[in-house]
């Protein structure tokens, strides 16, 4: 696509694009180089999420994130990007001590990152900094379900919205943040049917991430997808379709690497300069 050709996806058009029945196409990047390959392969919705913290920097949470980490990746990514529309995911404590602070901190994504808007996690609890963010005139994405920074609350990585009682409690949720102002939802790791009653009882954009199909659009982690993590480390979610073996692909390339360094065919003498 040229230059001249790019246009830039807007709330509008996710708004126009769930009008007209379109699915979004949702992905994680946290660099610059994936934040290209994201754009380039046409995907609509980039989320610089926290879970850089596991994907990118080896810790087993995304707790120990900071707003600092999270302004240098999404900066990367916004970097690179020409036409998709980016979220960056507030990290946690970067929003739930207060209305100011959680003003301060996406108000960092958007000058300072360049992102489109923000994502935070909670429903009821968070409606007023979610309220707060959006008349500071910031673009906000809910994010109900699995939400990790709550891990310990949540017992562990367990699938939401299993039963009647768990749907209607995430139904009070999602109509809050609705209410508050947010534009539109992700929601992650529920059964289809609570995907569906979520979908249904809002009109913003309802997005998913392992909750199914009846949603707007889905998102999944590129690094899930591309399996691109060491293979001792390599752990599937079930909701993962993988596209391709990269994790495999860099892997061998460098033991080829290594043997040809150490066997001496590389390099050979089409990479040596030559001075006349
Ligand atoms: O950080 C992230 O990538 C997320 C998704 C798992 C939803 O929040």
């Amino acid at each position: 696509m040229s230059e001249k050709e790019v246009r830039k996806v807007t709330l509008h058009t996710l708004k126009t694009m769930k009008a007209h029945g379109k699915r979004a196409v949702f992905l994680t990047a946290y660099d610059y180089p994936m934040g290209k390959f994201a754009d380039d392969g046409g995907v609509d919705m980039i989320l610089v999420g926290d879970s850089v913290g596991n994907t990118t920097l080896g810790y087993t949470s995304t707790i120990p994130v900071t707003m600092d980490d999270m302004i240098r990746h999404s900066r990367a990514v916004t970097k690179a990007v020409k036409r998709a529309f980016v979220i960056g995911d507030m990290p946690f404590m970067s929003y739930q001590p207060s209305d100011e602070i959680a003003i301060k901190n996406a108000g960092r994504f958007i000058a300072e990152a360049e992102c489109d808007a923000v994502k935070c996690e909670g429903g009821r609890r968070v409606a007023p900094r979610i309220k707060a963010m959006v008349d500071a005139g910031i673009v906000v994405m809910g994010h109900l379900g699995l939400t990790p920074q709550s891990i310990a609350q949540l017992g562990g990585y367990r699938i939401q919205g299993r039963n009647d009682k768990e749907i209607e409690m995430l139904k009070d949720d999602i109509l809050a943040i609705e209410e508050a102002g947010a534009h539109f939802v992700l929601l992650e790791a529920m059964p289809p049917r609570a995907g569906k009653i979520l979908h249904d009882a809002v009109s913003i954009p309802v997005y998913g991430i392992g909750v199914g199909p009846h949603v707007d659009g889905q998102l999944v982690i590129v690094h899930d997808m591309l399996r691109m993590q060491s293979a001792d480390i390599l752990k599937k979610p079930k909701f993962v379709k993988v596209y391709a073996d990269v994790g495999k692909i860099i892997t061998e390339a460098i033991a080829q690497y290594a043997k040809e360094i150490r066997d001496g065919t590389f390099p050979a003498e089409e990479h040596f300069y030559e001075v006349s």
